[in-house]
C-alpha cells in the first residue's frame, strides 16, 4: 500500500478497503497529463517565490526522468500505488529526496485530478474532432463521384422518391459536421484551468492561477474553486456528443447492413472489412457495421452512468467523482475506434450503381413526378394524386413500372397525358428537376459539395495551444 496520507490514522487500511478505494488501475492513463500539470504547477510556485529555482529545477528534472523511464518501459505504473498522483509523487521523492515532497505545495488531489481530467478530455476531444474530419473528407469524395448515381430515397423504409448516392451521403455529411461543431463548442466552454482551487477553498499561498492556465494552454483559470473541483459537466457534454456521434454511426451502419444484404445488394463491403462464418462457407458478414451499431449502447451507458453518479453529489469534491473515469474512458476509446474503422470501411466499400438504379426505377418512386406532370397540364394536385394512385394500382396488377405503360394505356386515366410524359418521369428528370437548396439535383448538390469543401478548408482539426 502506497498512499499519500496516514498521519492521523492508527491502523492500517483494510486491504479490501484499499483495493476498493484505489484508482491506479484506470487513472494510470492520466500519467502524462498529471506530470504536465505538475510541471506547470512547479514553475508557477518558483515564479511566486514559494519554491526556489533550484528546487524547481530538481523537481522538473525528476519528473522528466520518471516520464522517460515509463515511456521506455523501464518503470511500471504498479498497482501498489493508490492512484497515479501517488505514483508520481512517491517516485519523485525516491529520486530527488526532500524537494520531491514540496511538489504538492498549494495543491490538493482534488484540483489535481480535476486538472488531469480536463487535460485528458481536451486531448480526446481534439482526437475525435480529427477523426470526424477524416470521415467528412471520405463522405465528400463519395458525394463528388456520385452526383448521378441514382438510388431510391426511403420513408418508412418504403421507396419514396429517387435521390442520388451523393445526396444520401450528403445527409451524413451534415450530421457529422454538426458533431464536429459540438466538439468545438465543448472545447471552448471547458478550456479553463481548475488548478489552484485546492481541496475546495483555494489556498493561502500566493498562487498565480492565470500563469499556470496560460502554461497549460487554457483560456484562463476557472472562476469558483468549489465548482472547479466538482465540475464534471464537460465530461458529460463530451459523452453526450459521443453518444450522438454513435447514434449517427449506428444509423449509417444499419443502412450499410441493409444495403449489403442479398436482397438489396447496393454495396459490397471490402473483404478486409468483412468476416466469414465458421459453418456457412458462402457467408461474408458485415460484422464491423454490426459492432459499431452494437457498441453504441455502451457509449450511451457511460453517459447515463455519469449523469446518475453526479446527480446527488453535494458540493464540493466527493469520492463518487472517481467514477467519472472508467466508463468515460471506455466510451472515448469506443467512439474513437468506431470512427476510425467506420471511415476505413466506407472508404473501401464498392457501390453497385446498376442495382441502385434498378431499385429506384422499381417501386414507383416517380409517382409524385407523374402527379406534378399532370399539375403542369392544368389538373389540380388533389385530382392528379387520385389519377396517379389509380395508375399505380393498375401497374401493380400488371406488374410493371409506370413508364412501361403505353401512352394509350395512360390516356385511359387522363386525357392530359402526352408523349412528353416519359421524359418527365425518367429517373434522370426526377432528380435533375429538384434544384432547390438542399435538394438532390446535381446543380443543388454541387453547391452543397462546394460549401462542404469550404467548410473543411476553414476548419482544420482542433488543436490546443
Ligand atoms: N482518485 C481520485 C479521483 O479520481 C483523486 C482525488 C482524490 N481526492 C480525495 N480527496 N480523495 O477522484
Amino acid at each position: 500500500m502506497a498512499q499519500l496520507w496516514g498521519g492521523r490514522f492508527t491502523k492500517q487500511t483494510d486491504q479490501k478497503v484499499y483495493d476498493f478505494n484505489a484508482s491506479i488501475s484506470f487513472d494510470k492513463r492520466l500519467f502524462h497529463v498529471d506530470v504536465e500539470g505538475s510541471k506547470a504547477h512547479v514553475k508557477m510556485l518558483a515564479k511566486q517565490g514559494i519554491l526556489t529555482e533550484a528546487e524547481r529545477d530538481q523537481i522538473l528534472a525528476g519528473l522528466e526522468s520518471i516520464v522517460k523511464d515509463v515511456d521506455e518501459g523501464n518503470l511500471n505504473i504498479g498497482m501498489e500505488y493508490e492512484d497515479v498522483h501517488s505514483f508520481v509523487e512517491a517516485n519523485l521523492t525516491e529520486r530527488i529526496g526532500d524537494a520531491g515532497k514540496k511538489l504538492h505545495t498549494g495543491r490538493s488531489r482534488n484540483d489535481q485530478v480535476a486538472l488531469d481530467m480536463r487535460l485528458y478530455t481536451r486531448e480526446r476531444i481534439c482526437e475525435i474532432d480529427g477523426l470526424l474530419r477524416e470521415l467528412l473528407e471520405v463522405l465528400l469524395n463519395v458525394c463528388e463521384e456520385n452526383l448521378e448515381t441514382y438510388m431510391p430515397g426511403f420513408t418508412h423504409l418504403q421507396k419514396a422518391q429517387p435521390v442520388t448516392l451523393a445526396h444520401h451521403y450528403g445527409a451524413y455529411f451534415e450530421m457529422f459536421k454538426r458533431d464536429r461543431q459540438r466538439m468545438k463548442d465543448i472545447l471552448c466552454r471547458m478550456n479553463y484551468c481548475p488548478l489552484g482551487a485546492g481541496a475546495l477553498a483555494g489556498t493561502t499561498y500566493p498562487l498565480d492561477r492565470a500563469y499556470v492556465a496560460g502554461l497549460l494552454g487554457f483560456d484562463g483559470p476557472t472562476r469558483n474553486s468549489m465548482d472547479s473541483v466538482s465540475d464534471r459537466d464537460y465530461v458529460i457534454e463530451f459523452l453526450s456528443a459521443l453518444s450522438i456521434i454513435m447514434m449517427h454511426l449506428s444509423r449509417f451502419c444499419e443502412e450499410i447492413i441493409l444495403w449489403n444484404s442479398n436482397e438489396y445488394q447496393f454495396v459490397e463491403i471490402d473483404d478486409a472489412f468483412s468476416t466469414g462464418s465458421s459453418i456457412m462457407p458462402q457467408k461474408k458478414n458485415p460484422d464491423i457495421a454490426e459492432l459499431v451499431r452494437g457498441k453504441t449502447g455502451r457509449v450511451y451507458g457511460a453517459l447515463m452512468s455519469l449523469l446518475t453518479t453526479m446527480k446527488g453529489i453535494p458540493l464540493a469534491y466527493n469520492k463518487d467523482m472517481q467514477e467519472d473515469k472508467e466508463m468515460a474512458f471506455d466510451a472515448m476509446d469506443t467512439a474513437s475506434n468506431c470512427l476510425e474503422l467506420f471511415t476505413g470501411m466506407i472508404a473501401t466499400m464498392k457501390f453497385r450503381k446498376d442495382r441502385m438504379a434498378v431499385s429506384a426505377m422499381k417501386g414507383f418512386t416517380n409517382a409524385t413526378d407523374l402527379a406534378d406532370y399532370l399539375v403542369v397540364k392544368g389538373v389540380p394536385f388533389r385530382d392528379a394524386h387520385g389519377i396517379v394512385g389509380r395508375v399505380v394500382l393498375a401497374c401493380i396488377e400488371k406488374n410493371c413500372a409506370i413508364e412501361e405503360l403505353s401512352l394509350s394505356e395512360l390516356k385511359e386515366f387522363s386525357e392530359c397525358f402526352g408523349e412528353d410524359v416519359y421524359d418527365a418521369i425518367s429517373l434522370k428528370t426526377c432528380v435533375e428537376k429538384r434544384v432547390t437548396i438542399g435538394a438532390p439535383g446535381p446543380v443543388s448538390m454541387k453547391s452543397q459539395i462546394e460549401a462542404g469543401k469550404a467548410y473543411l478548408e476553414s476548419e482544420p482539426a482542433l488543436k490546443v495551444n
